[in-house]
Order: C-alpha cells, then structure tokens, then sequence
C-alpha cells in the first residue's frame, strides 16, 4: 500500500509545470487512431489511464509509437479501418471511465466483439448512460446487470444517427454518443442539460472534421474523414487545481503554473476559487491548437466560504475535492448543492471527501447531491483516499494548513493521472514523502 505523509506548514513557490491533459489525451489518440494517415501527438499523458486508452489501441491493431518521451505517433488506420477478428478481444481499462466509455463509442459501430473491463473502483461505475444511446443507434452493447462493466459489444450493421438528449451532464456521455455519431449513417444530434468539457468537439475541429455547434448542442454527420494531424497537448487544469489550491491556502506563496489548459468548460472552479477570494491571475494567454492555454500565477490569499449552484458543478467536477480543501479553510460555510455526479465518480467523492475532513476536524453535513462545509482550523489524522487519486492529491494539499502531519492511505491511483505529483509537489514546497509499505 502507498500511503502519502504530509508534514503540517510550508508555502508553495517558484515555477511548475503540471502533466498533460488527461481528458485531451484520452480524446487525441482515439481519434488519431481513426484519421487516415500519421499523427505526432506531443506532450501526450503518459498515466495509467491514458496508456490504458493507448493500449487498447495497439490490442486492436493500430500502431502507436513513442518516438520520445510524450511524442507519440499514430498511424491512423480511417474510419471503419480498425482491426476486425472473429475473436472477442478483452481491453482492460483500469481506473478509467473515460477509457471505457470512449472507447465504447468508439467500437460500437466497427463490427467487431470487444468486452471491456476495469478495475474493482471502475466495475461499480454506471454504464446504462452509453449502453441506452449507443443501443439506440443500432449497436450491440450489453452490461452486467443494473449497467456495470465488462461490456460486450458484438458486431452489428451499420449504426444510425440519432437525436439524443442527455439526462446528465457528462463529457463522456457526449464524447461517446459523438464517436458512435462519427460511424453511424446520418446525422448525429447530442443535446446536453449543461455545458460539459467540449475537447471532443474542440479536436473534430482539428482533425478537419466538420460539426455544428450551437448553445446546448452539437451535431455531426456520420462517415467523413478525419485528416492526420499534429498537436500539443496543453498542461491538465485539473491536475493544476491541487497547486491553485494549494498555493491560495498556504501563508507566503507564490506559484506560477505554466502552460495549463483554460478551456472555458473546464475552468469553473477557479472563478468559484475567486468568488471565495483567491488571488489567481492568467498570464500569456494563447492557443494551442483548438485549446486555449495560459501561465497561472497564484499567490496567497484569505478565502470566505460560499455557494456553488448545481448549474456550476460540471465546470468544476474534478476539481471538487480540492475546492472543499479550500473551503475548510475559508471563513464560514461553503455549500454545494446538485452535484450528486460526485457519487459515481473513482470513489463516491462526496462521502469520501466527507469522512476525511471529519477525520482532520472539519465539521461537514453530507447531503445525497452535496456537501456543507464549515471552514477554519483543523487538525492532522490518518485519511483513507478510497484509492482515489484526487481525493489523495486534495489531502496531500491540505497538509499546508493542517496543525499536525497527515497520513493519507491508498495513494497508488495518483498515477492514473499525475504520475510525478509527489516530486511535483516536493519542488513547490510541500513537506510530503510517500511509503510503500
Ligand atoms: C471526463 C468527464 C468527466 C470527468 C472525468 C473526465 C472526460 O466525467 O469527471 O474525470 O474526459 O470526458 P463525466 O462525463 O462522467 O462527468
């Protein structure tokens, strides 16, 4: 078992460059895999879920070579071109639901059996919210019982086009339904309650990939080519969330992050972190690709609690734990609400994040879609993660203000997304060692 140890104080400083985006990463190979033709893919994240995706690929017969460290070229085999076999081929996906549920999108409609499957965390996480729309297209898609992995997915004619209205938010429910769309006869139409992270519309677009976009929904017609392409892939504002955070709470920092991606629908939480009074400031705003990217710098400030509206949790999803680490140490209450999502995540991150600020002291209120958080003080104690990585990299990050050390168990998945946090971490001025004992 890896566990993190984090002695109290310290103040983050100096200059530090976050891992590539993982979501962009996930989508990049995919879709580099069915352009036709080669495509360099720089700064690609090479994490256990990323390379899970990557993986599954190479199972399938494409070709994906490292030419360097994070360069990695694809040579896309065109739409339907992926590898066809009487065989049914396991991919494992690991820890990652964007693994699984991409990918399901993805081989729905390619005529061949493929059964994907994860991990005991990734096992538990509902899959009726690609297996329904994906059905309704035409594909052969079954689950376990209620909707879990592994799902089968058996050859089938070709797919259709549907009009899909999505009853959560979720990016890969979109991304899933929009890659089925990409194989399928017709027009494919997805409408989305909120806006959710749109790398999968941002990167069609890049591929030379024509789609419609309008306020709500996005719309493409199946059986068009996707060009080979290069891109650079930006720094993983999610990842850069833990030191954002950090940086705010700690006493005397001042931290620049660089090239991280500030995509519009993935940057809730740092005009929440603002609201709440931090001092974050874009710098060098410019575009890589279709993405924009920006050097952040954060430097110390005194936060007061406040509300988050169920409209502003998919723009701030993953960087939830870490914003409720900023929340106990903010003046007053900090309230989210309709954020349920949060429940089938790696873990169930309401109740995880829940039972470990109670554990260092924090007083919380657990409701079914949210959390109530009142900041301050508090203490040191042992956190089980739930061997989920950002609930272990958020308390690793409240160690900055904690009035004893912090022990945090189950750490191994941080490498699912932030393979160097640790060291990361230690270089900005965190007291934090890990044990694997
Ligand atoms: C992701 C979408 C979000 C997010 C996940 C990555 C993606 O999940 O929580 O970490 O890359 O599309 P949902 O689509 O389930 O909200």
């Amino acid at each position: 078992m890896l566990s993190f140890h984090i002695s109290p104080g310290g103040s983050l400083r100096g200059e530090c460059q976050v891992p590539a985006d993982k979501s962009i990463s996930h989508r990049a190979v995919l879709l580099a895999a069915i352009a036709f033709g080669e495509s360099t893919l720089e700064n690609f994240l090479e994490a256990e879920d990323t390379l899970h995706t990557l993986k599954a690929l190479q199972a399938l017969g494409v070709s994906i070579e490292h030419a360097s460290p994070g360069v990695i070229q694809v040579q896309g085999k065109g739409l339907f071109g992926i590898q066809n076999s009487a065989l049914c081929i396991p991919l494992y996906c690991g820890n990652s639901g964007t693994s699984l549920r991409l990918l399901a999108g993805l081989l729905a409609g390619q005529n061949l059996c493929v059964e994907l499957t994860g991990d005991v965390s990734l096992s538990k996480r509902p899959m009726q919210r690609v297996i329904d729309p994906l059905t309704q297209m035409g594909a052969k898609i079954e689950g376990k019982a209620g909707g879990f992995p592994p799902l089968v997915i058996t050859p089938t004619s070709r797919l259709r086009g549907i009009q899909y209205r999505m009853k959560v938010a979720s990016a890969q429910v979109k991304s899933s339904i929009l890659l089925a769309g990409l194989t399928a006869e017709g027009e494919t139409t997805v409408f989305e309650p909120v806006a959710t992270r749109d790398h999968t519309e941002r990167l069609l677009v890049h591929h030379g990939y024509p789609l419609h976009t309008e306020k709500g929904s996005v719309r493409l017609k199946g059986g068009g080519e996707l060009k080979p392409t290069t891109l650079k892939i930006p720094g993983d504002f999610s990842s850069a969330a833990f030191f954002i955070v950090g940086a705010t709470i700690a006493p005397n920092s001042e931290l620049l992050l660089q090239n991280v991606g500030i995509n519009p629908t993935r940057i809730g939480a740092l005009h929440l972190l603002q609201k709440m009074g931090a001092s974050i400031l874009l710098m060098n705003k410019r575009m890589l690709g279709q993405e924009p990217v920006a050097d952040i710098l954060v430097k110390s400030a005194e936060l007061r609690g406040i509300s988050i509206e169920p409209a502003e949790v998919p723009g701030a999803i993953d960087e939830l734990p870490a914003l409720f680490i900023a929340a106990a140490c903010a003046g007053g209450k900090t309230l989210v609400r309709g954020a349920k999502e949060l429940r089938v995540k790696e873990s169930d991150r309401i109740h995880t994040m829940a039972c470990g600020l109670s554990t260092l002291g924090v007083s919380t209120e657990e409701h079914e879609d949210g959390l109530v958080i009142e900041g301050g003080q508090y203490v040191g104690g042992v956190i089980e993660s739930a061997g989920d990585h950002r609930v272990a990299m958020a308390f690793a990050i409240a160690g900055l203000r904690a009035k004893q050390s912090i022990q945090i168990r189950f750490c191994e998945n941080v490498r699912t997304s932030f393979p160097n946090f640790v060291e990361c971490a230690k270089t900005a001025g965190l007291n934090i060692t890990q044990v694997d004992a």
